[in-house]
């Protein structure tokens, strides 16, 4: 099975299990279309190649894993449209959960995901506590308070923003999440691989910043130019277009240079070059002459 189909089908099983039961219709609805059709489901495609890059010798427990964060991730996204947070109507090609249902309705989306998620992993606990422990300790320190997602949120709500304290909180979290995610369910300690996950979170934020400044609403499926809209510090302000790409393939080529010996490491740098291709704007580098 491709890891692809891996996540499709876990992620699938995890939400058809939030909506048996005397489920309310059209929360149950809401889980879905939060997390279906997904975007690039990059953050359980890492974790994924990280565990297989690892020896992979307990896939449930990396299936669980990947599911939990991916559903973290879609919560996430659910909870920053809201019109408290960055008031955006589109999300992956389609209008935003509050749009589509309602405001509470999202906000007990995003909070069920939440739920779910740690749940999964509880339940995979049985024959693996002790991965399992460091899988959900991994996964609430990545999106709680003071280095998770919920801390990159609230620098939103500060005077002055720390650019690095903020792009690492806000995105870098999950990305350190999928790596170490990815080693602890293979049985591997984590703390190697934090550079990693650091390294490719901070080179998929520039090249996300360079995504809003220069597409449009319907390449990136979401709204463009919210970094200049919101007044936000972003990589595209500070470096400039071209300084973001040199700054991008900088990160890049140290996340390579940080991946932990392992017996799948040769793959595991090929899978993340293949990724880098796809994240910075086709036409933002320039052309070299003659080509
Ligand atoms: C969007 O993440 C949120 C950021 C951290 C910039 P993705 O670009 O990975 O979103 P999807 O899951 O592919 O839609
Ligand atoms: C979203 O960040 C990251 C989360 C923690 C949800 P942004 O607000 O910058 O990302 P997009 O542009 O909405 O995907
Ligand atoms: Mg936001
Ligand atoms: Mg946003």
């Amino acid at each position: 099975m491709t890891i692809a189909d891996r996540i499709e089908s876990t992620m699938a099983a995890a939400i058809a299990s939030g909506q048996g039961g005397y489920a309310p219709p059209k929360l149950a609805a809401a889980l879905n279309y939060a997390v279906n059709p997904g975007g690039a489901r990059i953050r359980p495609t890492i974790l994924m190649s990280v565990a297989m890059a690892c020896g992979d010798d307990r896939p449930d427990l990396t299936d669980a894993a990947a599911t939990a964060l991916e559903l973290m991730h879609c919560a996430s996204l659910v909870h920053d449209d809201l019109p408290c947070f960055d008031n955006a109507d589109l999300r992956r090609g389609k209008p935003a959960v509050h749009r589509a249902f309602s405001e509470p309705l999202a906000v007990l989306t995003g909070d069920s995901l939440i739920i779910m998620a740690f749940q999964i992993l509880a339940r995979a606990a049985k024959h693996m506590p002790h991965r399992t422990l460091t899988l959900i300790d991994i996964l609430g320190t990545r999106s709680g308070m003071p280095f998770g997602i919920c801390a990159g949120q609230g620098w939103e709500s500060e005077d002055k923003i720390d650019l690095s304290a903020y792009h690492q909180a806000k995105t870098g979290a999950l990305f350190i999440a999928a790596t170490q995610m990815g080693a602890a369910a293979a049985g591997q300690e984590p703390e190697a691989w934090e550079e990693l996950g650091a390294r490719i979170g901070e080179a998929f934020q520039v090249a996300d910043d360079l995504r809003d400044a220069l597409c449009d609403e319907s390449t990136l499926g979401k709204p463009a130019g919210q970094d200049d809209l919101h007044g936000r510090p972003n990589a595209v302000s500070v470096y400039g277009v071209q300084g973001a790409i040199r700054r991008f393939d900088d990160i890049l080529g140290g996340a390579i240079a940080s991946i932990p010996a392992c017996p799948g490491e040769a793959a595991l740098a090929q899978m993340v070059r293949a990724y880098a291709d796809k994240l910075v704007p086709a036409g933002a580098r320039p052309t070299v002459a003659g080509e």
